[in-house]
């Protein structure tokens, strides 16, 4: 229900003031406030005027404070009703304290660390001016060669909604009236873009709408049921229609099923490019079937303000269908209190108090540490003693490019470099001695042996290796997953001196490790680990900190291999040891099916041991549910901690069901030799699920369970779901 503020703007606007709250600019446009003249250009280009700029409801990638106070200060001197603008931008893993990126977030599996990140950056972007973040994106995943993989937590339904919900409280808080220090999230991007053909950035996506239910739209679900204020549209079809034109996806499952009230905003360009697309026309076609779909704000694209007017003159729009949009744009404007405080949280003395301080950062540090996964430790090579001689080598050695896309307002200059924290770390500097080795790219015989003296006069070799930042992220799809081939050129020379040798990754998506796996005695994924993340895999290589990082996407052999991950069906021609030499079987002859690393898998500097996996009855109905225990014991020197996982098969459904789900998991902190009992309850609406005719609900029968430390090695146990 619309509120009256927002009721009574509305009989006061025109037409064309309405229509024009629908568009959304960037940056530039506005940036004649700055008098620095450089409106023309972007103008011209989008073929929109003056009254389009001052009247339009919101603007994207405007921050800091004196700069957003100046421009809403001009906005409302010339907007005749007084109509706030709304500041919206990225603020996907931090603001200027940068947070490891969301794929490593969701390794660390610690929802309150997800939140917490979330708080701060909400912080640190209200105080420097911004109300709302275009994020969390909690796309499912399942192709590591799509660059924006590193934006979502992973490929499971599951950890991906619990993800979006903690981001979501930790943007929004309870109450953003009265939390000034908090932003309005923007859950995108709507719907399925994970599924992006060929993992080809703006690619087609084509699913069942069963498969659309039952993997890629919990994680939006979840997000809005936590209250979450705004939904950004995919550039994506479905079922062969752009989402911004979406009529089956935004008015009937968004807006009427789920019962969505809040704003849904396109993704930029999307409404236009519903004419690349072969949908639309033009511009016309374009901006009814996106006002049709129920899209409010069109990003970046003028089809709205240049047609949506003459539709409604013509009748051919029903000026209704603007003023829905026009009065959910107020009213979270209302929301946010803009309407009182124009200038909500922007205040230049909080933003040089808070953004970037030691308490953010501090955290920052501490998910950095528990988002990095040991791949591999042979021989227990890691953790390092401080009096070890160690040869750092190789292009992330001293470096700052370690905060991944989506940090725009992140510093490489101020980021943690791995060089200078090993050098604090050890017991003295000269200990760690860097060398280049190679660029990211390339690679010359003077930094090879610069690198293989420095490594010659070492203990341990470490080498830092990865991609660049612009190598994942948005318009980065790569076909090649492998490290660059300079960097594999320099591990082959320096795996030739056979020493002890840790590689650390620094990377935005799964690799195909090829090249680096077998060649290192220890591998830790740092992933972009964030401002302070040079501190943290220091912390971690000297042991200060133990790994506790679980894969929350699947590692795959080779490119070929994908999409590969651990939810996947059994096929009707399974392999297993008894098959694997018959050919008629679902197998590659040169890779094996499973990936890598699966789901769920990362390594500790201590062990850990499972006792039996004990269910406290063999069967379970609606009303009873059943326990399932585990003793888990901390069998190493060191105190750790483990990720211990519950997961589910259904051995017959009315459809196909996955040979593993993930249904619960406990993190739990043991010292050397404690144990601690785990368990879950299982309950009918567990076991529920999307069936032919997309009701949902569980099938009595057989089902099997698994308890143990990622999707591969768990212990089994089964039960019947009894009517
Ligand atoms: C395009 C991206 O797909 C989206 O995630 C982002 O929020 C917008 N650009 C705005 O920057």
């Amino acid at each position: 229900m619309a509120s009256r503020l927002a009721k009574e703007l509305l009989t006061k606007m025109t037409l064309e003031e309405k229509v024009s709250q629908l568009l959304q600019l960037a940056a530039p446009f506005y940036d004649e406030i700055k008098d620095d003249g450089e409106i023309t250009g972007p103008m011209e280009e989008l073929g929109i005027t003056d009254a389009h700029v001052s009247g339009s409801g919101s603007v994207l990638g405007v921050s800091g404070a004196e700069n957003v106070i100046a421009l809403q200060n001009k906005h409302l001197e010339n907007s005749r009703l007084g109509i706030p603008l709304l500041v919206m931008a990225d603020i996907v893993h931090g603001f200027k304290t940068i947070f490891p990126i969301p794929l490593a977030i969701g390794c660390s599996w610690d929802m309150e660390l997800a939140e917490a990140s979330a708080e701060i950056a909400a912080k640190e972007a209200a105080v420097s001016g911004v109300h709302v973040t275009f994020a969390p994106m909690v796309d499912l995943v399942r192709d590591p060669r799509w660059g924006r993989v590193m934006e979502s937590t992973g490929e499971d339904p599951y950890l991906n909604s619990l993800f979006a919900r903690a981001f979501v409280r930790g943007f929004q808080g309870q109450d953003l009236a009265s939390e000034k220090h908090r932003v309005a999230a923007c859950v995108k991007h709507f719907a399925a873009y994970g599924l992006a053909e060929g993992g080809r950035e703006y690619n087609t996506v084509d699913l069942s709408e069963r498969q659309l239910r039952e993997y890629y739209l919990p994680a939006y679900k979840a997000a809005l049921d936590e209250g979450c204020e705004m939904v950004m549209t995919s550039f994506n079809t479905v079922e062969g229609i752009p989402a911004s034109g979406n009529k089956k996806l935004m008015r009937d499952l968004l807006r009427e099923e789920w019962g969505f009230e809040g704003v849904l905003i396109s993704d930029w360009a999307a409404i236009k490019e519903m004419i690349a697309h072969g949908v639309a026309e033009g511009e016309e076609e374009a901006a009814l079937k996106a006002i049709e779909a129920g899209v409010d704000i069109e990003m970046m694209t003028p089809c709205y303000v240049h047609h949506l007017p003459q539709l409604v003159q013509e009748g051919r729009v029903d000026e209704a269908l603007i003023d829905e949009a026009v009065l959910r744009i107020l009213e979270l404007k209302e929301k946010l209190g803009l309407f009182e405080e124009p200038h909500r949280g922007a205040d230049p003395e909080a933003e040089a108090q808070l953004v970037f301080s030691a308490a953010h950062r501090e955290v920052a540090r501490e998910l950095a540490v528990k988002s990095s996964v040991l791949l591999k430790n042979e021989g227990g090579l890691l953790p390092l003693d401080p009096g070890q001689k160690v040869a750092l080598i190789g292009p992330f050695a001293a470096s700052g490019d370690i905060l991944g896309w989506w940090s725009w307002q992140g510093s490489k200059e101020k980021a943690a470099q791995l060089g200078t924290a090993m050098q604090q770390a050890s017991a003295q500097a000269s200990n760690v001695v860097i060398a280049q080795g190679c660029q990211i790219e390339s690679i010359s015989e003077a930094e090879v042996q610069e690198a293989e003296a420095a490594a010659k006069a070492a203990d341990v070799i470490i080498l830092a290796l990865g991609e660049s930042s612009e190598m994942s992220g948005e318009g980065a799809s790569r076909s090649d997953i492998r490290l660059p081939e300079a960097q594999l050129e320099l591990v082959r020379r320096i795996s030739l001196l056979g020493k002890p040798l840790a590689i650390v990754l620094f990377n935005g998506r799964p690799l195909d490790l090829h090249g680096v796996y077998d060649e290192a005695d220890a591998l830790l994924e740092a992933w972009y680990p964030g401002s302070e993340g040079g501190a943290a895999v220091a912390d971690l290589l000297y042991g200060k900190a133990n790994p506790s990082g679980r894969l929350s996407m699947s590692f795959p052999h080779t490119v070929g291999q994908i999409p590969v991950y651990y939810n996947h069906f059994n096929t009707g021609r399974p392999l297993s040891e008894a098959s694997s030499e018959e050919r008629y079987i679902s197998k590659y002859l040169d890779i094996p099916n499973e990936p890598l690393l699966p789901f769920g898998y990362g390594l500790s500097y201590t062990s850990f041991a499972y006792g039996e996996l004990v269910l406290s009855s063999d069967s379970l109905t609606a009303e009873n549910p059943l326990t399932a225990s585990v003793k888990v014991t901390n069998t190493g020197s060191l105190t750790g901690e483990e990720t211990v996982q519950l997961y589910v098969r259904d051995i017959t459904g009315e459809v196909v069901r996955p040979m593993k789900e993930l249904k619960g998991f406990r993190k739990v902190r043991l010292t050397p030799g404690e144990s601690a009992e785990i368990t879950f309850e299982i309950n009918e609406p567990l076991l529920r699920y999307y069936h032919s005719d997309l009701s949902y609900k569980s099938d009595p029968g057989r089902f099997e369970l698994f308890i143990g430390p990622n999707s591969r090695d768990a212990a089994k146990g089964s039960f019947q779901l009894v009517r």
